[in-house]
């Protein structure tokens, strides 16, 4: 029987609430199929460790991950406790980056029962793929602070664009387009005001579209595509675009999805040389953390892309088939999705559709 390592990160705020009914889904599928094992090892790092430690995780944390078939991630980040540019500059983002998880898949997909924000807009019209650039961009990490705390103080943040990164990025866009059903790939841009990274952005895709005479492209301006992100989500079908893009992007995904505490994030090395990571879009929500009413769907559908990623393809369906059964229901929901349930309610209610399915 085949045997899968995951490392489990709860980390902070509702990350803890979520990740239990996270492995409880993932848990049924195990059991439903019972054709492979999930081993779970979980890590109490995060804000609390850090306060203790002085990390967010041990001096070796990114070796013992290594050894793991996948991370499985809750969320990052207290902001009432420590700075988020300490927190995540100390677990989240050196994973993405010494991983090279330099994709980030985000499904934008209203689940059927659930209802959105947008007016005549239904599980058919909210249905694509946001492909994040991971590795580098305006999270370079390049900069710094000169004269701090004077009147002449200069803060610079600079973003970087290479040509393997931008290549890699839209050349697994144009693949996965190229599977898509619409076979059209979209490309995130905002040439008009950053005349050297996002010109060189769109020569580096309009380069590789030649590639692919078969999937149809188009370019919008990031501002433009927020628009119509809004007005019109069902002519999108894989859009791909820079790391701070697709952050802020994502979120209005999960905003016209229904809620943010629905749409999940994988972080891949395509090569499989390093762990790729699963976690929900959201972060660790501190204004609902305690009440135990966080959504716990980002992170079930999370641990489904986890699934699918590992080979697991039946059980990574299980999981979604009986996620959808249950917002199709439309019973043990969560606040922010119109019931009240609880977080652990919601996580039973899925577990059981995975048992049923
Ligand atoms: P957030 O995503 O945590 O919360 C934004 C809003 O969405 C809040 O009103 C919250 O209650 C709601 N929300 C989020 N998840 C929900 C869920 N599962 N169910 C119901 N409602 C949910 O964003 P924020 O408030 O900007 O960030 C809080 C902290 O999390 C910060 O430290 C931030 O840096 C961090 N963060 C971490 C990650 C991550 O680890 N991947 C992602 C985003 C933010
Ligand atoms: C996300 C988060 C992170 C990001 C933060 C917490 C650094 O917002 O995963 O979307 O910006 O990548
Ligand atoms: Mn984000």
């Amino acid at each position: 029987m085949k045997q899968y390592h995951i490392a489990v990160i709860p980390g902070d705020g509702i990350g803890m609430e979520v990740m239990p009914e996270g492995l409880k889904a993932l848990r049924a599928a195990q059991e439903r199929l019972g054709t492979f094992e999930l081993h779970f090892e979980e890590f109490p790092w995060g804000t609390e460790y850090y306060l203790k430690t002085g990390r967010m995780m041990p001096e070796d944390g990114l070796k013992i991950l290594e050894q793991f078939d996948a991370i499985y991630l809750g969320a990052v980040g207290f902001p009432a406790l420590a700075p988020d540019s300490v927190t995540l500059w100390g677990l989240l983002l050196p994973i993405r980056k010494s991983f090279q998880q330099y994709i980030n898949l985000r499904p934008i997909r209203l689940l059927p029962g659930l209802e959105g924000p947008l007016k005549g807009k239904g599980p058919d019209d909210i249905n694509f793929v946001c492909v994040r650039e991971n590795s580098e961009g305006e999270y370079a990490g390049a900069g710094g602070r000169v004269h701090i705390h004077t009147e002449h103080e200069v803060a610079i943040q600079t973003s970087v664009f290479t040509r393997h990164a931008v290549e890699r990025v839209m050349r697994f866009s144009f693949e996965l387009a190229r599977k898509s059903p619409k076979r059209k790939l979209t490309c995130v841009t905002k040439s008009n005001a950053c005349q050297y990274s996002m010109v060189f952005w769109d020569e580096v895709f309009a380069e590789l579209a030649k590639e692919y005479p078969d999937v149809t492209t188009d370019k919008w301006h990031v501002d433009a595509m927020a628009a119509r992100f809004v007005t019109h989500p069902e002519t999108l079908d894989v859009v791909v675009a820079s790391n701070l893009f697709a952050d802020i992007l994502t979120d209005l995904g999960g905003a016209i999805q229904g809620s943010l505490g629905t749409p999940p994030s994988a972080n891949l090395n395509p090569e499989r040389k390093y762990p790729s990571m699963f976690e929900p879009v959201h972060g660790s929500a501190p204004d609902i953390y305690g009440k135990k009413i966080a959504n716990p769907i980002a992170t079930v559908w999370a641990g489904a892309m986890m699934l699918d990623w590992l080979g697991e393809t039946q059980a990574s369906k299980l999981v979604m088939d009986g996620l959808i059964a249950y917002t199709r229901a439309r019973q043990h929901l969560t606040p922010d999705v119109g019931g009240n349930a609880s977080t652990m309610e919601a996580g039973d209610a899925i577990a059981k559709k995975i048992r049923e399915q």
